[in-house]
């Protein structure tokens, strides 16, 4: 809910539109879902890199990182996640609107957040990704230690364990990350978005 009144929307004088054009590609959000360790910012960086290789204008936003910063405010409860979301939408629309192509890697684990989101943008400019990973394999991996932890009850609302996630319906992308390899992953999403023309 917005809580101060007379505020008007300025319209800047470059476009979205202008700065495709420079860039010579369009942008959009490459919105990485999934479990804890299921591979998202593994992947969601190694798009950026790629990325970058070819020249193209991108970035990441990673969970763990966005935590340390703009949203150490927020816990892991079911409200602070979905302000978590709400927040993380916000800013990629700003990266949208400059033109860049930006790869969020949060959990994001409930969908009408997901949908709040994709509500957010243009039709085609949200592309869910789903890092599909049995949660077997993300607690065999469990590269934080945050699993063990989380079965010892010493973290509360760890998504998987105690706390529910919810997968797409309808993602543009499935990743089976226990079954690709990243190089497989990178080259599955570019080709997506050359299909798309957004490369
Ligand atoms: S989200 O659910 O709100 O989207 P987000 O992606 O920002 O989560 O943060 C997830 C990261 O925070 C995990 O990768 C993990 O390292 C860490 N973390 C700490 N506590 C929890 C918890 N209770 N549930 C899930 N992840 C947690």
């Amino acid at each position: 809910m917005r809580k101060s009144d007379h505020i008007t929307w300025h319209q800047s004088t470059i476009t979205k539109k202008d700065r495709h054009e420079l860039n010579g590609h369009k942008s959009c959000v490459l919105w990485f879902t999934g479990l804890s360790g299921s591979g998202k910012s593994t992947l969601a960086n190694a798009v950026d890199q790629a990325l970058y290789r070819e020249n193209r204008k991108s970035y990441v936003l990673d969970g763990d990182n966005i935590r340390h910063g703009l949203n150490r405010d927020l816990s892991f409860g079911a409200e602070d996640r979905k302000e978590n979301i709400r927040r993380i939408g916000e800013v990629a629309k700003l990266f949208v609107d400059s033109g860049q192509i930006v790869c969020t890697a949060f959990i994001s684990p409930f969908v009408e957040d997901r949908e709040l989101v994709r509500r957010m943008f243009e039709d085609g400019e949200f592309i869910e990704i789903y890092c599909n990973c049995p949660i077997e394999v993300c607690e065999n991996r469990d590269p934080k230690g945050l699993y063990k932890k989380a079965r010892k009850g010493e973290i509360s609302n760890f998504t998987g364990i105690s706390s529910p996630y919810e997968a797409p319906i309808r993602p543009e992308i499935i990743i089976e990350s226990h079954k690709t390899t990243i190089e497989q992953a990178t080259r599955q999403i570019l080709s997506y978005l050359k299909e798309k023309k957004i490369l």
